[in-house]
């Protein structure tokens, strides 16, 4: 009879250490396939063509999407241009991307977007050594959390993620027709949350306190869009995109607490995907055919999980041509 007793507690307290192994081993596997899942459905680029005699210029090309695409396109044989705003941080992505392949050629020339003379020199670099190039990524972009202004006194948001990029665009311009080069243009899907505040245009505007956003950086990636459509008007090859939550340095001026770790646990695991996963955005937008009558950036589409997606976003002419006005008018400083 005791033995009885015993033998049923035994097989019970094994049935509860097994449950204890089971269960979190089961919740384990369901996460490791609900994440294998979402990777998938994030995309990857297939088309593996040479692009060997194909000039590529990246910038912010020396860490997160940008090295990811440099990597990715020096390993398909291109010549990436690396603009970058630091030789030495330049030098280092070259030497990590040199023991990954020795495919392609890597040439780092400095730009530093917060800067129109160096944008300038920059450009005068590129006119005369690469002047026939067939790609410029417009990649390099920042969200900070002090106040940061650019060399002609506007807030970084606007004057790097915008106006840095629109001014490069417009002193390279007539190599863009002469070759029909394509402008890859990385927004945000954050685009989406936010407002082209034109009373503001190029302010520093503090944090209301309920922002749970930084609308700054939103609305420069809007102005980003804003911005494609109205080349895409002009007729330039012109693609834009949204790499996705990705896991780059783009958050190094925040300041997260342990317990945001904790918070934020689910979000990683659901939602941030590597640099390289992200920049397969930039690639596919860089390399295949992606545009199409129906589906490009006047439409309302841009590029995100390697395919084209319709914005929220409910865009008007006016704001559009009056962003391209006032940034023209903020060139003349
Ligand atoms: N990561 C994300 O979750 C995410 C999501 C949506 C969109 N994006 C967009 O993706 C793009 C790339 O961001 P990332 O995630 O790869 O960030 P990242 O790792 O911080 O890389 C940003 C790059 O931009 C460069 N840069 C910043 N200011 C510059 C300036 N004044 N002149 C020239 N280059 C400058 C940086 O150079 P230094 O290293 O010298 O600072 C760096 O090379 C950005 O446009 C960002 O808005 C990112």
């Amino acid at each position: 009879m005791a033995n009885h007793y015993h033998a049923r507690v035994n097989s019970a307290s094994m049935s509860a250490s097994l449950l204890y192994l089971l269960v979190p081993v089961g919740v384990g596997a369901s996460l490791y396939v609900i994440r294998k899942l979402r990777e998938w459905k994030w995309g990857w680029v297939r088309n593996n063509t040479p692009l060997r005699g194909k000039v590529y210029i990246i910038t912010g090309a020396n860490t997160g999407l940008g090295y990811e695409t440099a990597l990715a396109l020096a390993t398909r044989q291109a010549t990436v241009i690396m603009a970058c705003r630091s030789m030495d941080r330049a030098g280092e992505a070259i030497r990590r991307i040199r023991q990954k392949t020795q495919e392609g050629e890597l040439i780092p020339i400095e730009l530093d977007l917060a800067s129109f003379a160096s944008i300038r020199d920059f450009s005068e670099a590129i006119k005369s050594r690469y002047p026939s190039f067939d790609c410029l990524i417009n990649n390099a972009g920042l969200a900070m959390q002090e106040p940061t202004y650019t060399k002609e006194n506007y807030e970084v948001h606007f004057g790097v993620n915008h106006l840095g990029h629109f001014l490069l665009v417009d002193l390279l311009k007539d190599n863009i027709r002469a070759n029909a080069a394509r402008i890859v243009i990385v927004s945000s899907k954050m685009h989406e949350r936010a407002k082209i505040d034109f009373d503001n245009l190029g302010k520093w505007v503090e944090r209301g306190r309920g922002d749970r956003f930084n609308n700054l950086y939103n609305n420069s990636k809007l102005m980003n869009f804003y911005y494609a459509r109205e080349l895409y008007k002009q007729g330039y090859n012109v693609h834009v995109l949204c790499p996705g939550l990705c896991h780059t340095d783009f958050f190094r001026s925040y300041n997260p607490k342990w317990y945001h770790y904790v918070m934020f646990a689910p979000v990683v695991l659901l939602f941030l995907r590597s640099a390289r996963q992200g920049a397969q955005n930039i690639i596919h937008c860089a390399t295949d055919n992606v545009n199409t009558e129906e589906k490009n950036p006047v439409t309302g589409y841009f590029v995100t999980n390697v395919e084209q997606t319709k914005s929220k976003m409910k865009f008007d002419e006016e704001t559009s041509e009056r962003l391209w006005r006032e940034s023209f008018k903020a060139l003349n400083v």
